[in-house]
């Protein structure tokens, strides 16, 4: 089968690197989607291992469409019956991008009525009454060529489980996990999140460093399907075998407000990481450690509520903060067009990230290494 992985703008390279250390090289991004050939067992390991793909499709076929007949003819043309029952409930998710074809919601309703058609046809049977198992099926029309796809995760794969409640702009843990991943955080070093709201940094960290698969424990829509051998019982064995149970971890987190901890602390624990991770309520201008050679990774504010002098205050007296630990590498992601100038200088290394549909910066700052290195 032919997989697609859509990603967010700035995190490709981190989902190449992760799809790499699962052994799939050389797989090549078209908009925003990487794409490679695999089997059911492919669809459960991506689900369950990769940390900053969000779903995994099976594309059925890819068609040139302008008009509705042929958006019509061409869905018609696929093999559906393969993958769906006469009790699919079918869900439509549609996406045009410099295309004829902009109205995605009437596209959604021509392509769905193919596929009622070529099922009924295929399984004799007269009517479907979907009341059994969710497909979401996606049609992205994307200069002019129309792309038909299965989408075998259901709910998108940031929702790992663990994080069940909100605090203010949660950062995507998708997003959190291809940080640290391109940040130079290693099991072994000191970690330090010191705007931590609900806790996704900390509880990604220690989920890589420990080689935990951030899916292992969720359900996906593929397993549902007729079709889909059982394969996830392997895949989840697979994980359980390769995560690491003797390593401890040095993690700290803290935030300013004594709610956003005691929501993070809650989110470790369910995410079975809380042993590793040292909590606490405090500034950020109040840490210091005696531990070398840390990484210090963040997520600041940046939002409106801030007013401008407070911002700017605020990434100045970071920066102020990370000085005073020489030897320590600082990464942070902010939305804020000041922060590099307000923490004190230009990063050494410098990516456009979005988080939920948000321009943002990602900075990295490095510090002295170690004489022997
Ligand atoms: C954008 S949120 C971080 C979201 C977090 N990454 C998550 O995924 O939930 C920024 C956080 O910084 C905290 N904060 C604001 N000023 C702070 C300060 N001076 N010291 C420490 N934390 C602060 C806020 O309470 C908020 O939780």
């Amino acid at each position: 089968m032919q997989l697609l992985i859509p990603v967010a703008a700035g995190v490709e390279a981190s989902v190449k690197r992760q799809l790499n250390a699962l052994g799939y090289g050389n797989c090549p991004a078209i908009n925003g989607r990487i794409s490679l050939a695999g089997s059911f067992f492919d669809v459960a390991r991506l689900n369950v291992f990769l940390r900053s793909g969000e779903r995994v499709l099976i594309e059925l076929g890819a068609f040139p469409v302008t008009t509705f007949d042929e958006l019509y003819d061409a869905a018609f043309s696929l093999p559906w019956e393969e993958f769906l029952s006469p009790h699919s409930l079918i869900r439509m998710d549609g996406k045009s991008y410099k295309s004829k074809l902009v109205a995605v919601k009437a596209a959604g309703g021509v392509v769905k009525k193919a596929i009622v058609n070529r099922l009924k046809e295929k399984l004799g049977v007269s009517s479907l009454d979907e009341k059994g198992e969710r497909v979401i099926v996606g049609v992205s029309v994307f200069n002019d060529v129309a792309s038909f796809t299965l989408d075998t995760s259901g709910e998108g794969l940031h929702k790992r489980g663990y994080r069940t409640l909100a605090y203010e702009a949660p950062l995507k843990e998708t997003v959190a996990a291809a940080m640290v991943e391109s940040s130079i955080y290693r099991a072994g070093k000191p970690f330090a999140d010191l705007f931590c709201g609900s806790g996704t940094l900390p509880i990604e960290a220690a989920m890589y460093a420990l080689h935990i698969a951030p899916n292992a424990k969720r359900e996906f829509d593929f397993t549902k399907w007729k079709c889909a051998p059982e394969v996830l019982p392997r895949v989840r064995q697979e994980a359980e075998e390769t995560r690491d149970k003797t390593t401890k971890l040095s993690l700290f987190a803290s935030d300013i407000s004594e709610n956003a901890v005691s929501i993070a602390r809650y989110h470790a624990k369910r995410a079975g990481v809380s042993e590793h991770i040292r909590f606490s309520c405090a500034d950020m201008r109040t840490f210091s450690s005696e531990e070398k050679y840390g990484v210090i990774l963040s997520n600041p504010p940046y939002g409106e509520r801030l007013k401008e002098e407070d911002l700017f205050a605020l990434y100045r007296d970071f920066g102020k903060m990370y000085r005073s630990l020489p030897d320590w590498s600082c990464y942070f992601l902010s939305g804020y067009a000041e922060a590099e100038r307000a923490f004190g200088g230009r990063a050494q290394k410098r990516r456009k990230l979005f988080n939920a549909n948000i321009p943002c910066g990602f900075y990295g700052y490095l510090g002295k290494p170690p004489e022997n290195i």
